[in-house]
C-alpha cells in the first residue's frame, strides 16, 4: 500500500479504475490511528459523533466547536487517509458567508481536508461558494440524519418514483455544483446502481448495495462496540462489546479478592533498607 496522502485525485481516479473506496468513521485520536494503519482511504468525523460518543439519540444537538473538538484529535492520529469533517446542523444554512466561516474551522483549526454536508439542489449554491474557497466538499444524500424530523424517522429513501427522480437530480446538482464525492446512505441498490453510473464523481454507499464506488461504515458499528441488534446494513466483524465487558468484570473481580495487582505488577525496594526503616 502507497503510504502517500488520499487526496480528492485519488477519490477520482479510484473511481476511473474500479478499485473500491474504503472509509470508516472516527472521533478521537486511538481510534484514528488504527483507522489509518489499517489502510483505509478515508476518515469521516462524522456528526453520528452524536450517537456514537455523546450520548445524544441524534445528530442535531452536536456543535461547531464538538466537531472542531474531535477532528483535531483525528487529525493528529492520521498520515495517509483523507480526513473529511461533518458540517454539524445548521452550521452550513443560516447564509454562504457563516457556511464558509464554519467549513474553513474544519479545515484551518481542525485540519481535516474536506468537509461533508447534507442535502441536494437546496444547498447546490453553498456548495459552489465552499469549493470556488478551495475546500474539497463531500455531499450526502437519501437517508440525511440531520433532517430525521423531517424524514419521520431513520427509513430507506428514494423508494417511489418521485423520491428517486429528486435523488437523481439531486445528485446531478451536487456534482454540478463541484463536490468530489456523494455518500448515499439507505437507498435500494438499483437506485445507488444508477446514481453511481450517472456520475463522474465517486459514490459512498452506506445501507445502498455493491455497487457504489466505495462503502463507509460507523466504526463502532463494525466492531459491535454497542452490543444488541445494529441497523441491517451492518456487518459485525468483531464483538467489543462482549470483550471489554470480560475485561472489565474480571479487573473489579480481582481486585475485590485480591490477585491484583499481583508482584509481577509492584514496585520492590532492598530488604536491607527495608529493615532500617522497620
Ligand atoms: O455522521 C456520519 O457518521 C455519517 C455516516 C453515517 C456517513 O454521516
Amino acid at each position: 500500500m502507497n503510504s502517500e496522502r488520499v487526496t480528492t485525485a485519488y477519490f477520482r481516479q479510484a473511481k476511473k479504475e474500479g478499485r473500491p473506496l474504503t472509509m470508516l468513521t472516527a472521533y478521537d485520536y486511538p481510534m484514528a490511528k488504527l483507522v489509518d494503519a489499517a489502510g483505509i482511504d478515508g476518515i469521516l468525523v462524522g456528526d453520528s459523533l452524536g450517537n456514537v460518543v455523546l450520548g445524544y439519540s441524534s445528530t442535531i444537538p452536536v456543535t461547531m466547536d464538538d466537531m472542531v473538538h474531535h477532528i483535531k484529535a483525528v487529525t493528529r492520529g492520521v498520515s495517509r487517509a483523507m480526513v473529511v469533517g461533518d458540517m454539524p446542523f445548521l452550521s452550513y444554512h443560516l447564509s454562504v458567508e457563516e457556511s464558509l466561516r464554519n467549513a474553513g474551522r474544519i479545515i484551518q483549526e481542525g485540519g481535516a481536508q474536506a468537509v461533508k454536508l447534507e442535502g441536494g439542489q437546496e444547498v447546490a449554491q453553498t456548495v459552489k461558494a465552499l469549493v470556488a474557497a478551495g475546500i474539497p466538499v463531500m455531499g450526502h444524500l437519501g437517508l440525511t440524519p440531520q433532517s430525521v424530523h423531517q424524514m419521520g424517522g431513520y427509513k430507506v429513501q428514494g423508494k417511489d418514483e418521485a423520491a428517486a427522480r429528486k435523488l437523481l437530480a439531486d445528485a446531478k446538482a451536487l456534482e454540478e455544483a463541484g463536490v468530489f464525492a456523494i455518500v448515499l446512505e439507505c437507498v435500494p441498490t438499483a437506485l445507488a446502481k444508477m446514481v453511481t453510473e450517472m456520475l463522474e464523481v465517486p459514490t459512498i454507499g452506506i445501507g445502498a448495495g455493491p455497487y457504489c464506488s466505495g462503502q463507509i461504515l460507523v466504526t463502532h458499528d463494525l466492531l459491535g462496540m454497542y452490543g444488541g441488534a445494529g441497523p441491517k446494513f451492518v456487518k459485525r466483524y468483531a464483538n467489543i462489546h462482549e470483550d471489554i465487558m470480560k475485561a472489565l468484570v474480571a479487573y473489579r473481580e480481582e481486585v475485590q479478592n485480591g490477585t491484583f495487582p499481583g508482584p509481577e505488577h509492584s514496585f520492590h525496594m532492598p530488604e536491607e533498607v527495608l529493615a532500617r526503616l522497620c
